[in-house]
């Protein structure tokens, strides 16, 4: 049988040979202080790279203040270029291929792993419903951000795309914008996070604005060809969630779409939870058919994919390529268990976010792997 996963793929400037990529997954494993990449987080990378296998990088903070949880690695100092400098040598010996996510979480934080324990920033002063890590790795409920002046949205901008540039610094082959998951982006674009009353608030052409201009700013900074975005329209993580969602994310892929990114990442809403909850809604449209009409370019669909629903989902042209999340926390080698359709090992969700090697690079591959 023919495989349409197991086919080479250009996505921008990316160059393919199949289209099983790993979906960018937080482990909050980053030396601190400094949240830099260390040797370890070079081997979790390295055990996941293959030939021609597209990497896209845990979200990476690209300030300070755009952390919001401890030991998620930034991509603003140079220790953490330096440091990502040997995550993506190791991916590249591998003939793998890797980009960076480009992280600010806005009000998802806590202000003990802020600079200067100062509050969080976000579209508007409202706090989210739900509980917040502390610097100690403790629980506690979210705090009321502070709402972003209308002057420091430039410099916002600014940062996004030095963030981007310090990643090709680093030896990445390209960055994905976090739109997704209710952090920063995603809080201006829906109106329970967003009431502001300028420019950035308001209609859907306002909401959708600070992402269109971040895409602008950093596909100009590294190029469109190396410039990703992942969006989640029906996702709830992070007390996100819009009623209808149709009408603001046609808006906005269409504005996107201008841009001739290198490709466009969603999220489907069966998996609306991101991984955070085991959903698995059952008659729901596909994120990747209702909007693939709106995008010319390539399409990367995310959440609850398996072997052959991934296999149907390119053979039918909703996506161009999938991402696996959880399935590549356990298995280091997944795209040649998913070719050769043997068993998977199960993931822990207990060692999915902090502590060391086990749970992240004691899953075992095959022994031929
Ligand atoms: C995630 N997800 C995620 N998404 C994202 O855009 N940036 C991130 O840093 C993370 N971090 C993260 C950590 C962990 C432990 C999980 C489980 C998930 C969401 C992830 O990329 C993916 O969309 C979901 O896991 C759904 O795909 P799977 O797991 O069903 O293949």
């Amino acid at each position: 049988m023919t495989s349409n996963l197991f086919s080479p793929l250009k996505i921008g400037a990316l160059e393919l040979t199949h289209r099983v990529v790993m979906a960018p997954l937080t482990r909050m494993r980053a030396h601190v202080p400094g949240n830099i990449p260390t040797k370890l987080n070079v081997e979790y990378y390295r055990q996941r790279a293959s030939a021609g296998g597209l990497i896209v990088s845990e979200g990476a903070q690209i300030s300070e203040s755009g952390q919001g949880m401890p030991a998620t690695p930034g991509i603003h100092s140079a220790a953490q270029i330096e440091g990502w400098r040997a995550v993506t040598e190791a991916v590249h010996d591998k003939g793998g291929v890797i980009v960076l996510q480009l992280w600010h979480v806005g009000r998802i934080s806590h202000s003990s792993v802020q600079p200067n324990n100062a509050l969080p920033v976000a579209p508007s002063a409202i706090a989210a419903a739900g509980n917040a890590f502390t610097a100690n790795f403790e629980r506690v409920p979210f705090e009321t951000p502070r709402a972003l002046e209308r002057k420091e949205i430039p410099l916002l901008i600014e940062t996004y795309a030095q963030a981007a540039r310090n990643a090709m610094a680093a030896g990445f082959d390209g960055v994905e914008i976090h739109g997704a998951n209710g952090y920063l982006l995603e809080q201006f674009l829906q109106s329970r996070s967003n009431k502001r009353y300028d420019g950035y608030g308001g209609s859907i052409e306002n909401r959708s604005r600070l992402v269109v201009e971040v895409a602008k700013a950093v596909s100009s900074a590294v190029g469109p060809d190396r410039t990703g975005i992942r969006l989640s329209p029906f996702g709830v993580a992070n007390d996100s969630g819009v009623d209808d969602p149709f009408p603001l994310y046609a808006h906005l892929i269409g504005e996107l779409s201008k841009l001739d990114l290198a490709y466009l990442h969603l999220i489907e809403p069966r998996a609306s939870g991101a991984g955070q909850a085991e959903v698995d809604h059952k008659n729901v449209p596909f994120a990747s058919e209702l909007f693939r009409p709106l995008w010319g370019n390539a399409l990367i669909a995310a959440g609850n994919y398996n072997a052959e629903t991934a296999e149907t989902a390119v053979a039918e042209g909703r996506a161009d390529a999938i991402a696996f999340g959880r399935l590549f926390i356990a298995n280091p080698d997944l795209p040649t268990r998913l070719r050769r359709r043997v068993d998977l090992n199960a993931y822990n969700r207990a060692t999915f976010y902090g502590g060391g090697a086990e749970g992240y690079t004691d899953y075992p591959a095959l022994a031929d792997a």
